[in-house]
């Protein structure tokens, strides 16, 4: 299809908004595709949301944009809408591309509400215990503020590329690919929604993933527009969230559960890290920050609590090194934690996938 045809109508289709939201559906990613026939403007939409009305208002918000275009005498807009899975409100849209990685069973993702609390060490030890559980497992480093799994997985190579797909790095049993090592290093980039957008559809689309169970997915921290952005983007089965003990950071759970939520995304439950402190010359335990504040926190948001892992200078020591303390150490108390997290996630996910919802045509 020619794009000059189609552009005004491209444009058109951008002055409709989500009902209650401030962005529009095209930059949503909901316009699938777009095509000019002889005075018939034809739109291919899809969207997942659990609001019928919303769905029915941006057919009918399409079909009279589409018609004040210029030459264009008729429109028919289809609008694929897949409800959210069960338990989950749903009202807000998401607008992902499962077909990136058909060969993927389930993208889960590791968030927090905020940055520093091991959320990239939880990923690249959760992902080589699932491995080590027998799964076919990939990492996929969505950190557009600072990729770490180049580091946690001792890559210091720019990735091969065979025709025109990209390879990912293989360490420890687990498939890896980063931001890190796409992006020239040390250049500071200034991410705008639409660049995000292409590197991680890159990221989904062009590595040769092949077929997994899970691919793990370290997110940038926080709960801001590019964190919305990364999770619109990837097809997600579920996240999950880690935080730290103390009571401040159920605060930023908090914020986490709610962003997926908005994006209907469902949360396979918390991760504590950084909990329990056992000193390796006296065996006296410690709560550094707190005692049970993951668990509480899990209660409180009514989600699943997954585990917790002790805080300890070896965890430090592997993830800077580029092996993993369950690789590192894979008799220690922390491999069996991480292996304990490990199984409670696959068993969530694997709930999740259970509930996933089927396509219908409004
Ligand atoms: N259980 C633990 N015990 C001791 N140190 C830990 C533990 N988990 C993480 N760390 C250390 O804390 C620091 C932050 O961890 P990490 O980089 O994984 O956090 P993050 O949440 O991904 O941070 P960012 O927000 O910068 O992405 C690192 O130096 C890491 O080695
Ligand atoms: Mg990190």
């Amino acid at each position: 299809m020619n794009q000059e045809l189609t552009q005004p109508l491209w444009d058109a289709l951008r002055g409709v908004r989500f009902p209650g939201m401030s962005r529009d559906i095209v930059s949503f990613g909901f316009v699938k595709t777009v095509r000019l026939v002889e005075g018939r403007a034809e739109v291919d939409i899809q969207l997942t949301t659990g609001n019928p009305e919303a769905a029915a208002q941006i057919r009918a918000d399409a079909e009279r944009a589409c018609l004040a275009v210029p030459g264009v005498e008729s429109a028919a807009v289809e609008v694929r809408v897949q409800a959210p899975p069960a338990g989950q409100p749903g009202s807000q849209p998401t607008a992902q591309n499962p077909d990136l990685i058909p060969e993927v069973r389930a993208v889960v993702a590791v968030a927090s509400g905020k940055g520093g609390v091991g959320k990239s060490t939880v990923t690249a030890n959760l992902a080589v215990s699932l491995a080590k559980l027998g799964h076919r497992v990939g990492v996929l480093d969505a950190d557009i503020y600072g990729p770490s799994m180049p580091m946690m997985f001792g890559i210091h190579e720019r990735p091969m590329v065979v025709g025109d797909r990209i390879l990912p790095f293989e360490r420890h049993g687990v498939k890896v690919m980063s931001l890190g090592v796409i992006l020239e290093t040390d250049t500071p980039v200034i991410w705008r929604g639409p660049m995000v957008m292409k590197a991680i559809e890159q990221l989904l689309g062009d590595v040769e993933w092949g077929a997994l169970d899970y691919l793990v997915v370290d997110l940038p921290p926080g709960t801001g527009d590019a964190q919305l952005t990364v999770t619109q983007k990837i097809p997600l089965a579920a996240a999950v969230i880690v935080t730290t003990p103390q009571d401040v950071a159920l605060i930023d759970a908090r914020k986490g559960l709610a962003m997926f939520r908005k994006v209907s995304v469902p949360v396979a439950g918390i991760i504590e890290n950084m909990a329990t402190f056992v000193c390796p010359h006296c065996g006296k335990e410690t709560d550094v920050f707190k005692r049970g504040g993951g668990e509480r926190t899990a209660e409180l948001l009514g989600c699943p609590f997954l585990g917790s892992i002790p805080l300890d200078p070896a965890i430090v020591v592997g993830g800077d090194a580029g092996v993993p303390i369950v690789v590192s150490q894979p008799e220690s108390a922390h491999a069996a934690a991480f292996r304990r997290v490990a199984e409670a996630v696959a068993a969530e996910v694997e709930k999740q996938l259970a509930q996933r919802p089927r396509m219908t045509i409004v």
